[in-house]
């Protein structure tokens, strides 16, 4: 294993471990490694930043605001750490900092470049203090939350401590870490195959406008969608999400485009098909809208009122008509319990490559909640039922298939 040429983002706060970090950064420089220093205010007290800046060839940076500005690089500097950095590497973290993680804070170098690393790039916490802290609810807490947010934090070893007492706090010694680091690195290169693809995904419902106050829609939340784009961002895709009217945030690295109408999100799509190389159609699409709009506001004239509905354009199969042996379709169907056949058959009329059946009891699966149960169909009539998932994991689950489908396709 070798680091050459890797870049190594190392953020040191101010706990007695600091100590180390000389020598891992001794350690990273015999592995060829080109590493950069941040550090937070406290850590200069415990190792010099002229000592980590002559280890590293690099200068040290500590606070956000630069002294003076030379370079259009000096104000954006935070930005182009996280883009730089083949993997941030956080030895020690201290209680303070790890908090200061979970919260979002940046008002210094080092929390700063932590948020805007790429969500595909790898980031290590080593956690090292007392024993006592490190087991209190509010480090635990913060730990458990970077953790379930693609953070990877490495527990501390248990022995002495710079208290004199023993406990679980200290940080592991340079050569594991440096070895946790290669390790971490070379995973992050096997990479997945939608490594540099494009992908565009449809979410949420469509509004189908009836007369200026009133619309035709569908209790989709976008969830699913949302986090197909979320997981295939951090494996390293290029993501277009074509988003109906939702309320989620959008994930990291996702370049949204918010639509109302079918008509709209299929303008948007058709832009896109040819630059894309997997359009996946999660979005609870109106199939038909009124054949006319009425500017204003309808009147309750009489006890009936007839609205004439059209078809919408199908966004999902304008792209499979059209699209090119390199390309691959997803599409979702929404079902009752039990009727795979019209998936399969939604598999074969679309033209899809890839067919997510799934049903709806509002509990378990469905439009709101956030958990699903899927069934996945693929074009050579393989089929892989997952379990009782969250949405987030069975999108990942449903990336792994789809990379699965990009290898027996080659
Ligand atoms: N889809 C689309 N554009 C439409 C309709 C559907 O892109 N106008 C996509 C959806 O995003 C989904 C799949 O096609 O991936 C669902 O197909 P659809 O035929 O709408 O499924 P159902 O609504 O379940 O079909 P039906 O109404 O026939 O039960």
């Amino acid at each position: 294993m070798s680091l050459k040429d890797k870049n190594i983002l190392l953020g040191v706060c101010g706990g007695i471990a600091a100590y180390k970090i000389p020598t891992l950064i001794r350690l990273l420089k015999e592995r060829d490694a080109n590493v950069r220093v941040l550090m937070t205010q406290a850590a200069t007290r415990f190792v010099t930043e002229l000592t980590l800046s002559t280890l590293s060839q690099e200068p040290v940076w500590k606070d956000i605001f630069p002294d003076s500005v030379s370079a259009k690089e000096d104000w954006t500097r935070h930005i182009s750490m996280g883009e730089w950095a083949d993997v941030y590497v956080i030895a020690p973290a201290t209680a303070n900092t790890i908090a200061k993680l979970a919260a979002g804070m940046c008002d210094d170098m080092l929390t700063a470049s932590f948020i805007t690393l790429r969500p595909d790039k790898p980031n290590l916490i080593f956690p090292a203090m007392d024993g006592e802290m490190f087991a209190s609810p509010s480090v635990q807490r913060n730990l458990a939350w970077l953790s379930r947010n693609g953070c990877t934090v490495i527990n501390p070893e248990s022995g002495e401590l710079a208290s004199g007492k023993c406990g679980t706090g200290r940080m592991p010694e340079p050569e594991t870490i440096a070895a946790t680091i290669e390790t971490a690195v070379t995973e992050n290169l096997r990479r997945s195959k939608l490594q540099g693809k494009s992908l565009v995904i449809t979410a949420g419902p469509t509004r189908e406008k009836i007369d200026d106050v009133r619309f035709i829609s569908n209790y989709s939340s976008g969830k699913m969608g949302f986090a197909l784009a979320a997981a295939a961002v951090k494996r390293g895709a290029g993501v277009t999400l074509i988003a109906g009217p939702v309320h989620l945030p959008t994930p990291n690295g996702v370049d949204r485009i918010d639509v109302e109408s079918t008509e709209e999100m299929n303008r948007a799509a058709k832009e896109r098909y040819r630059s894309c190389d997997i359009f996946i159609g999660a979005a609870a699409v109106a199939d038909y809208r009124p054949a006319n709009h009425v500017a204003g506001k309808i009147k309750k004239n009489s006890n009936t009122m007839e609205i004439i509905l059209v078809r919408n354009p199908d966004v999902l199969a304008g792209f499979s008509k059209q699209k090119k042996t390199h390309q691959l379709a997803v599409g979702f169907s929404l079902e009752t319990a039990g009727n795979l056949d019209n998936a399969r058959e939604k598999l074969e009329q679309k033209e899809l490559d890839l067919v997510a059946y799934n049903t709806f009891d509002g509990i378990t699966s469905g439009f709101e909640v956030d958990t699903n149960i899927l069934t996945l169909i693929d074009k050579h009539s393989n089929v892989h039922e997952l379990p009782l998932l969250s949405k987030n994991e069975a999108a990942e689950q449903m990336l792994d298939v789809i990379e699965e489908l990009m290898s027996s396709d080659k």
